[in-house]
């Protein structure tokens, strides 16, 4: 595991462009694993801006999302297919049939999650994944937990989680469970970026750099990963 720290949230943004740049330009068809929440926002704006520019094509790519809600109707502004659809895929050249997003709302959860993780390995598995960190840790959804869950999983979220999100929900009530795929997911991708930004993220960063890797914080386990890097600011970076 490697890290890089900025000055600044839109030099995070540049630097990780450049990685789906040169993935893009190498393998115009990589499988991409894309994640939500405001850390990777400037990066989805750069990554539109080389797409307008013509220096990016998002054609030919198929995309895999971390996570989603349960019981969220798709529609709400808050759901990750809206997220993902408003803050990057409906501004670039991405193909709609080429995207995947887990299906909170689905009657068999278990097989929402096991056709998930077939659709992962009959797209060839994922080139580069996007990840942010939880201030508790987490990975995707992945929380705190006595044990690592390999594979797509259904969770209870967090304490912590609840009080990070629930910003977003008018009146603060927000889905208690969440669809996420597992460590062994993640950890399957053949490379993986992770931006953190921001003083609430140090305590994390810190025990996922330098803490032993426990389930206790999740991302504690791309220790282990041989091409994982990290793109933090100075605030996040302050307990390295
Ligand atoms: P954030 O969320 O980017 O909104 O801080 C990250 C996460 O909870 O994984």
């Amino acid at each position: 595991m490697d890290f890089r720290i900025f000055d600044t949230a839109e030099e995070i943004a540049r630097v990780c462009a450049d990685y789906y740049s040169a993935l893009l330009q190498k393998k115009p068809d990589a499988v991409l694993g894309f994640a939500t929440g405001a850390s990777p926002i400037p990066t989805y704006r750069e990554l539109i801006r080389r797409n307008h520019s013509g220096a990016l094509s998002f054609r030919n790519v198929t995309t895999f999302n971390l996570d989603e809600y349960c019981e969220l109707p798709r529609e709400d502004k808050n759901s990750y297919y809206t997220f993902m659809h408003e803050n990057l895929f409906s501004q670039i050249d991405i193909r709609e049939e080429n995207v995947h997003l887990l299906n909170g709302n689905a009657a068999d959860l278990n097989a929402e999650a096991a056709a998930y993780e077939q659709a992962i390995g009959t797209a060839g598995g994922i080139d580069l994944q996007l990840l942010g960190i939880g201030t508790n840790g987490h990975i995707g959804f992945n929380e705190p937990a006595d044990h690592f869950t390999n594979k797509t999983f259904v969770v209870e979220l967090a304490k912590s989680t609840v009080t990070s999100n629930k910003i977003y929900f008018e009146n603060g009530a927000m889905p208690t469970h969440a669809i996420t795929m597992g460590i062994g997911t993640i950890f399957a991708a053949r490379q993986i970026i992770l931006i953190a930004t921001g003083s609430k993220k140090a305590k994390a960063i810190g025990m996922t750099v330098n803490g032993d890797i426990t389930p206790r914080c999740p991302a504690s386990v791309l220790q282990f990963h041989p091409n994982t890097v990290l793109l933090l600011d100075k605030e996040a970076a302050a307990e390295l």
